[in-house]
């Protein structure tokens, strides 16, 4: 088969090339069969393949596939391995069932706990969302099918998603929101993108330039192709031009015919789609060239992966007294609806259907030597508080050692397309709980839910255990943990709030009726509650086992290093517990003198250990300049400042036992060129222009003096000294204008653009104006 795209591209007709940036039907796109053009399936994702047994046909049944913890779940593992996995099982169903793409890994970021695909979606924290998401597309693609990581980018609600703005300033769409996608899309080489319905800062997201050109095809070097996110498109000629090369589904001729028309009137240049049919053709034929016909996957060990993943994912968020694990002596009740018709995924495109599921009734029912008693405690078709249903439940728990109380959301409190509107559980659900916890001590909760929710009940039951939408086996890893055959490992990959009025989003979401402001800035998750000194109801990363580790030591191989090093953190953890467990080790790191607003600390590493009682390991972690960086507004990329940084380690955002100081120095010019608002500490750091700095802030100095002290009028000796203190900060302290006028020792603006010129010339920023 030709396999040389060029040559194909110039036996193409102008028809032709038009007809493949838009899809054939609801899942496939066009084949061009005279040139040996195929068409490919893309399917949804992300957690489990949601085919329709006839791609062409869209009343077709969905054909059951294996259904995975969704993402919120599968991000709680914090693991790479078991990630890539679940990623590699996808790979293979979709072998089976001749699907070329999975549409996802779903990276957006959690802006508020309030977004309904929450559930989809990995964690507040980019780090960890990129490493989640970069391990899922390693895990499709290494078996020949391809991933669409979506959706790009700021798709933060359901609320108006395919006509709000999102308002967002630059340096936190890329330390926060387009961060997240860095990893699947430059380490992963994902093999498409999809973009999201929303705009960003005034441009629709399929017609964005600054997403689809700057960011993904020149800074990231993005090889493959972008898709609208379905039904995403615009003005199609627009989109085109900025970077969008496939629209999905097909809507009709007269998209196809608009890029025709506008090549033939000379509105558009006939080598932008010649550009991007050839980014199309070669992700189709890589797609082609890795099909394995007549692929069978094994259903059993599938399912068999799914409850490992929803074992690892599952949080353990109370534990008192040790109340589990529990024996299977114990005698139990087992409560609420979710125990015999678990909630195990979540609505919208994502929805499949599961090869089986497991009900944790079954499978708690199988361990408990007594036997259990059951009562479903609540109506899972409407939120009524049910007298009669509750007292059965308390009757049964009463009379047995211990209660399991299956909550959490139903399907109506939060699914696509839909933001929530508060964190509450069903009225039902919570009168259940403490009615229950009022008359049996022994109360354990067991939560399905895609998102943080509040618990007033907390304080009255002994356990919780949060299980996400855990997937088809959720029932029986359930059981797995309760009765420590997994001992629980996840930890929260998203703050959960103590209200919503505490939420960093609050005041801005989901915004008006146009657009939505990211007011928040960076500060979204952990780094608003740090920031804020909020206490959340449970924070970032934290998580419970059945054992305990140890932090013992931390060391660092340098205390000094070049922003073009690496330095390397070797961590000492010990199961100090009584039996086998895994701990996540999470490294953040910590500015301490930063002369830009940043967060507390950040996340910038983490290893999943698994340790014997007794035993102790150490971790070693790689950091660089980007593990210090901040997004540089100035010179629109990542600056690692010069200065001292703590590194930090320990179980959870919360709780960072070990510390060590590195000072890093920057190897680059945190600017495009000096001007007369330049300021004297950036000149200061870097070393060409440093003795300037030192001499010219010298000769400042005097005249600061006198003219600080003629300003302090007023106030004191104390305040004089405090107010020339504050003066003299050098990261607080003026540009160097401050060398003429006023506070200045004689130099003319003349001298001062002379010396700007000069200071340019030495940094190589040859073309800079003084402005
Ligand atoms: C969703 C995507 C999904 C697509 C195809 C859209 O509504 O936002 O995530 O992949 O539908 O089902």
């Amino acid at each position: 088969m030709n396999r040389n795209v060029h040559d194909i591209i110039k036996q193409m007709t102008l028809e032709e090339k038009a007809s493949l940036c838009s899809g054939l039907n609801m899942w496939q796109t066009k084949a061009v069969e005279r040139l040996g053009i195929p068409s490919i399936v893309l399917t949804d994702g992300p957690h489990g393949l949601r085919k329709q047994a006839d791609p062409a046909d869209m009343s077709s049944k969905t054909v059951p596939s294996t259904c995975f913890p969704s993402g919120a779940g599968l991000a709680s593992s914090w693991d790479r391995q078991l990630i890539e996995e679940v990623g590699q099982a996808l790979g293979e169903e979709c072998q089976a069932e001749g699907v070329h793409i999975i549409l996802g890994p779903a990276v957006n970021i959690k802006r508020s706990p309030l977004c309904g695909r929450n559930f989809e979606y990995f964690s507040e924290d980019p780090y960890l969302s990129s490493e989640m998401g970069t391990h899922h597309v390693l895990g499709v693609q290494g078996q020949g099918v391809g991933t669409s990581v979506k959706h790009f980018a700021a798709n933060n609600q359901e609320t108006l998603r395919n006509s709000i703005n999102a308002v967002v300033d630059e340096r936190t769409l890329n330390e926060i929101y387009l961060r997240s996608f860095e990893g699947p899309i430059i380490d992963a080489k994902a093999w498409t993108v999809m973009c999201a319905y929303n705009l960003v800062n005034g441009d629709f997201c399929s017609e964005n330039p600054y997403l689809l050109t700057e960011i993904l095809k020149e800074r990231w070097n993005h090889e493959g192709f972008v898709m609208t996110d379905w039904g995403a498109i615009n003005e199609r000629v627009k989109g085109l031009k900025a970077g969008l090369e496939l629209e999905m589904p097909y809507a009709g001729p007269e998209r196809d015919q608009m890029i025709v028309d506008a090549i033939r009137s000379g509105e558009l240049e006939e080598s932008v789609l010649d550009d991007a049919v050839e980014r199309l053709l070669k992700v189709i034929f890589h797609t082609i060239d890795n099909r394995k016909e007549g692929f069978i996957y094994d259903k059993e060990a599938h399912h068999e992966l799914a409850r490992r993943a929803a074992g690892e994912c599952m949080v353990l968020l109370k534990n008192d007294n040790a109340l589990l694990p529990l024996n299977t002596k114990q005698s139990v009740a087992v409560i609420g609806a979710f125990a015999a018709t678990p909630r195990y995924q979540g609505g919208g495109s994502s929805h499949i259907t599961p090869t089986r599921l497991d009900a944790a009734l079954d499978a708690i029912s199988a361990l408990a030597e007594r036997g259990v008693a059951y009562a479903p405690g609540y109506s899972l078709m409407e939120d009524v508080i049910d007298e009669a249903m509750i007292a059965e439940a308390e009757s049964i728990a009463a009379q047995q050692d211990v209660a399991i109380i299956f909550a959490g959301l139903p399907d109506a409190f939060e699914s696509e397309g839909l933001d929530r509107t508060h964190l509450n559980m069903p009225a039902s659900q919570c009168a259940l709980i403490e009615r229950v916890a009022a008359v049996q001590p022994n109360t354990v909760v067991v939560l399905s839910n895609g998102s943080p929710i509040a618990m007033p009940w907390l304080n009255k039951v002994k356990a919780v255990l949060e299980g996400y939408l855990g997937g088809q086996a959720t029932g029986s890893a359930a059981a797995d943990v309760l009765y420590g055959f997994v001992n629980p490992s996840g930890k929260l990959a998203e703050t959960f709030p103590s209200s919503l009025e505490q939420t960093p989003s609050y005041l801005n979401f989901p915004g008006g009726k146009n657009e939505v402001f990211y007011g928040e800035g960076i500060f979204v998750g952990y780094r608003y509650y740090e920031a804020k000194k909020e206490k959340p109801l449970f924070p970032f990363g934290y998580g419970l086992s059945y054992t305990t580790f140890a932090y013992e030591r931390i060391h660092i191989d340098k205390q000094s290093m070049k922003d073009t090093d690496t330095v390397t953190a070797t961590v000492t953890v010990r199961n100090t517990g009584s039996r086998a467990g895994k701990e996540i080790v999470q490294l953040y790191v910590k500015p301490s003198d930063s002369s830009v607003v940043r967060p507390i600390k950040e996340l910038k590493g983490f290893a999943k250990v698994s340790l014997e009682a007794g035993e102790a390991t150490t971790v070693s972690f790689t950091l660089n300049k980007r593990s210090f960086a901040y997004f540089n507004t100035d010179i629109h990329d990542w600056f690692a400042e010069t200065g001292d940084y703590e590194i930090v380690v320990g179980p959870s955002s919360a709780d960072t036992p070990l510390s060590a100081s590195i000072h890093v120095r920057s190897t680059e010019i945190p600017f495009s060129k000096v001007t007369r608002n330049t300021k004297f500490h950036e000149l200061l750091a870097i070393p060409a222009t440093t003795q300037f700095a030192k001499d010219a802030m010298k000769e400042s100095m005097a005249s600061l003096e006198h003219m600080g002290a003629v300003f302090a009028e007023g106030m004191g000796d104390e305040g004089i000294a405090q107010l020339l203190k504050a003066m003299k900060e050098w990261k607080k302290y003026d540009g160097i204008r401050s060398l003429t006028g006023m506070l200045g020792s004689g130099m003319t603006d003349a001298q001062l653009n002379q010396i700007i010129g000069q200071l340019n010339e030495t940094l190589g920023l040859k073309n800079a104006s003084t402005k």
